[in-house]
């Protein structure tokens, strides 16, 4: 069922509202805020802002904002459960102030978030969506890489990692396809390891399990 942008955020709050109450790292979004003015959100010198999309439990971008204060780190998940549990590891700590999580996808990022606002755009084992009949599900596709080039900055990054060989192949394509990026990595198409990476709570699970992660990196050209 579609959505306007208005009803999408409604239905979202409404049984987010308490989480809203005691947690200032979680940022309550509704129309009156937007587009999102992340100079006010943050209110602090940091010239640096990063994006992560679909953070999960939240670890590795709680980590990555506590390691790095002089950036700032947006994060946003869809899902209720990976709200609470991000907040549950928030709660007993005081408030990260490079830090806002929000809870809502990415079906109307650019009616929410001004265009050249991010340095780089992280997205950690997205949803593979494994069945072929699903995998119109899949956040990554053309519509998606324009949305993220209007959102990055000039020469800003673009991250993807995951452990799904059909999934990252596919995205491997869409970004030799597209003239918005250029690979990093190139020749290679991915990397298995990234130097001083901080590997989230599904990454460890994935490696253990013996999955090989395909790590790619790409700029907005
Ligand atoms: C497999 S989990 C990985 C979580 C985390 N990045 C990690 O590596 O541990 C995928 C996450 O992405 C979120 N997600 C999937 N599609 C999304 C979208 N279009 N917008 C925002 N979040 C999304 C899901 O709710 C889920 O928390």
């Amino acid at each position: 069922m579609w959505l306007s942008l208005e009803d999408y955020l409604k239905k979202i709050n409404s049984d987010s509202e308490k989480y809203y109450e005691f947690n200032e790292n979680i940022l309550k979004v509704t129309t009156e805020i937007l587009p999102l003015n992340f100079k006010e959100i943050f209110n602090n010198e940091n010239k640096i802002l990063k994006f992560e999309i679909g953070f999960g439990n939240g670890d590795s971008l709680i980590k990555l904002a506590l390691q790095n204060p002089e950036i700032n780190y947006f994060g946003i998940d869809r899902k209720m459960d990976r709200i609470r549990t991000a907040l549950s590891k928030l709660n007993n700590k005081e408030k990260i102030s490079n830090l806002q999580i929000a809870r809502f996808g990415t079906d109307y990022l650019l009616s929410m978030i001004p265009e050249n606002s991010f340095h780089e755009i992280i997205m950690n084992f997205p949803d593979p969506w494994p069945k072929k009949k699903h995998h119109k599900n899949r956040t990554v596709n053309d519509e998606f890489i324009a949305v993220i080039h209007k959102l990055l900055k000039n020469d800003g990054i673009f991250r993807f990692s995951s452990d799904h060989v059909d999934y990252s192949f596919q995205v491997i394509d869409l970004f030799n396809r597209t003239e918005l990026f250029k690979n990093i990595y190139h020749p290679a198409h991915y990397r298995t390891e990234v130097n001083n990476r901080i590997e989230t709570q599904f990454e460890k699970h994935k490696k253990r399990e013996g999955f090989t992660i395909h790590h790619m990196k790409y700029l907005k050209v």
